[in-house]
């Protein structure tokens, strides 16, 4: 049975555990998805500062405030991330969309990629999004079936600079079905 999860923003508490869970990951090797864990380079008080101004619009590098979300089950273990975008900007209309997720390898394949989609989708809701773009590419069929199973509407296919082909979706958030 899958247990309870929740959405919550990282705090001082979490450094241990966000810590064992990029070790994890790098270890298991992979692309840690979303990008913001990846900035995280064992700086923790200075990482939680960034999140911060990147959060609050006040970070001179980042083209769009986001929200960083970690997943964690009712023991509080953190499960997976999920990066909100405040707005879509003309490049991550084009790949990127409203939000970038991923699940700590050793919990994959369990329904926690279909989950945190879904968590997020709540909190896109709650910032009065209602039609939210989720892009990923074409040949990541586990993430494909996350946002098809979050109902997703394929819109096109598009090239990023990688020269890598990238599905984009849309998703209708109905506030009362969530
Ligand atoms: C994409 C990702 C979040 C999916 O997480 P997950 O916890 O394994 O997802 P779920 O268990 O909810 O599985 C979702 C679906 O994908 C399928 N699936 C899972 N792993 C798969 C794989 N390796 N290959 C093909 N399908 C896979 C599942 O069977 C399930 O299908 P269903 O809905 O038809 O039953 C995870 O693989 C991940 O973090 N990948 C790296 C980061 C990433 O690619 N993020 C997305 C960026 S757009």
């Amino acid at each position: 049975m899958q247990p309870s999860c929740h959405l919550v923003r990282p705090d001082q508490a979490d450094e241990a555990a966000v810590i064992e869970m990029v070790m994890g990951w790098k270890a298991a090797g992979g692309r840690m998805h979303p990008g913001l864990l990846r900035d995280f380079d064992g700086r923790y008080a200075e990482w939680l500062d960034r999140l911060e101004t990147i959060g609050n619009g006040t970070d001179p590098d980042a083209e769009v405030p986001q929200t960083l979300y970690l997943m964690k089950d009712e023991a509080g273990t953190i499960l997976g991330a999920v990066a909100i975008r405040h707005a879509l900007t003309p490049a991550n209309f084009t790949v990127g969309g409203h939000l970038g997720y991923g699940i700590a390898p050793a919990y994959r394949g369990n329904g926690f990629g279909s989950l945190i989609l879904r968590l997020a989708l709540e909190k896109l809701a709650g910032m009065g999004i209602a039609r939210v773009l989720v892009t990923c590419d074409a040949d990541n069929e586990a993430s494909r079936r996350v946002i098809l199973r979050n109902g997703g509407v394929l819109e096109n296919q598009v090239t990023d600079g990688r020269g890598t082909l990238v599905n984009r979706y849309w998703i209708g958030i109905d506030p009362a079905g969530l």
